[in-house]
C-alpha cells in the first residue's frame, strides 16, 4: 500500500509502447507506456473531451484523434502554447504493479 496511491493494474496488462484506461476516483485516466516509461494523463482532451488514450504517440507527445490536438505527455501542456493543459497523474510501476495518484497532480 502506498500513500497517496491506488493500484490500478498489473504492469503486464500495459506493453511496451501501448496504453490503458484506468479509473480513480471520478477520473478516466490514461496511462501511456512510452519505451518503459509511464505517464499518465486524464483520459479527456480539453478541447472537447475527446479521447487522448486513443491518439497516436510519438516522441513523448499524444496527439488528440478527434481534432489533432497535440500534448506533451511529460506536462500535459498543449504543443501549441500554454492556454490548454491536461491535468497529469502521478504513475509508479513497483511490485509488478501499477500505482496513481489519487488526485491530479497539482500544477
Ligand atoms: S477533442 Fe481533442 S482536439 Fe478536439
Amino acid at each position: 500500500m502506498r500513500e497517496g496511491f491506488v493500484c490500478v493494474a498489473d504492469r503486464s496488462t500495459l506493453a511496451r509502447n501501448a496504453t490503458i484506461v484506468c479509473n480513480v476516483g471520478n477520473y478516466e485516466v490514461a496511462i501511456f507506456d512510452v519505451n518503459g516509461e509511464l505517464f499518465a494523463l486524464e483520459n479527456a482532451c480539453p478541447h472537447q473531451g475527446g479521447p487522448l488514450a486513443e491518439g497516436s504517440v510519438e516522441r513523448g507527445i499524444v496527439t488528440c484523434p478527434w481534432h489533432a490536438w497535440r500534448f506533451n505527455l511529460r506536462t500535459g501542456c498543449m504543443t501549441l502554447g500554454d492556454f490548454a493543459r491536461v491535468p497529469r497523474f502521478a504513475v509508479i510501476a513497483d511490485e509488478g504493479r501499477i500505482w496513481l495518484g489519487e488526485e491530479p497532480i497539482e500544477e
